[in-house]
């Protein structure tokens, strides 16, 4: 590749709080939300499932066990079961250093309340996990930004292909990102690949650990924009950036502020 071809820094890079700040307060939970927030966040990152009896809840795991005092499938159990479950104390447990009593008996959040504590002041990349656990979570996810008026506010990203053009035909003013998965820094992706990423999506989330320049410079030079994950250490922060990211993925949003300050 000629060095007139490659892609330079983007303008703005944007930060994304993976699963809110959730370095510093429970992962998914309305106090790492707000964090994110308070933190300068572009984007708050969450992922979403369904419950027994349809209702989307903010959680990363198919289960409750590492996350909540409880255990079992969220898709087992209602709504009122999810509730009573306490969603924050495993967090002082394991990070004591960021412990907070306020934290003990948090609850797993609903897309619901999500959008009605934070509106339009903010956007949202949603993820939505294992769609074969919860068929049907594309339209009620539609149904959820429509009711908050929220279609610019919304951006859908997935694993799952099959979900996200679901998603595109619901609504096509949704943007999508695909996620993928490299195994190592040497896979290379194939252009056909982005090309067809580009027939639905505006976006590539790759894992920073399998990606290299070339990566990010072969799907931007396909018109997909690139945000990486999970970015903790600045050091790869700076990486990403000088790569050509439009965004990262970082538990800890303060940290990729002060690297965007020295810019
Ligand atoms: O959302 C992209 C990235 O978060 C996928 O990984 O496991 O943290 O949802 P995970
Ligand atoms: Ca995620």
């Amino acid at each position: 590749i000629r060095v007139a071809d490659w892609i330079r820094p983007a303008d703005s890079v944007s930060t994304v709080a993976h699963r809110g700040a959730s370095g510093y307060a429970p992962e998914n939970t309305m106090p790492a939300f707000q964090l994110a927030l308070e933190l300068n966040a572009d984007y708050l990152e969450l992922d979403i499932q369904l419950t027994k009896d349809k209702v989307p809840v903010i959680i990363h795991d198919p289960t409750v066990d590492r996350t909540t005092n409880g255990t079992g499938n969220v898709r087992d159990m209602t709504l009122e079961q999810i509730e009573r479950l306490d969603a924050g104390s495993w967090f002082n447990d394991k990070y004591p250093m960021f412990a907070r009593d306020r934290y003990a008996n948090l609850q797993i959040p609903t897309l619901d309340q999500l959008f009605a504590e934070f509106g339009g002041r903010v956007h949202y990349l949603i993820e939505i996990k294992d769609p074969s656990y919860n068929k049907g979570i594309e339209s009620l996810l539609n149904q959820y930004i429509e009711r908050y008026d929220l279609d610019n506010k919304v951006t859908v990203q997935s694993f799952s292909e099959k979900s996200l053009k679901k998603i595109h035909d619901i609504n096509p003013e949704i943007p999508l990102y695909q996620i993928v998965w490299c195994d190592s820094p040497y896979t290379q992706f194939m252009d056909i690949s982005f090309k067809r990423i580009k027939s639905y999506a505006v976006g590539v989330s790759p894992n920073f650990q399998g990606i290299n320049a070339a990566f990010v410079n072969q799907a931007k030079k396909k018109g997909l924009k690139v945000m990486i994950y999970t970015i903790n250490y600045q050091g790869n922060m700076e990486k990403a950036i000088h790569w050509g990211a439009d965004g990262v993925y970082t538990n800890y949003p303060d940290r990729f502020q002060e690297v965007l300050d020295k810019r």
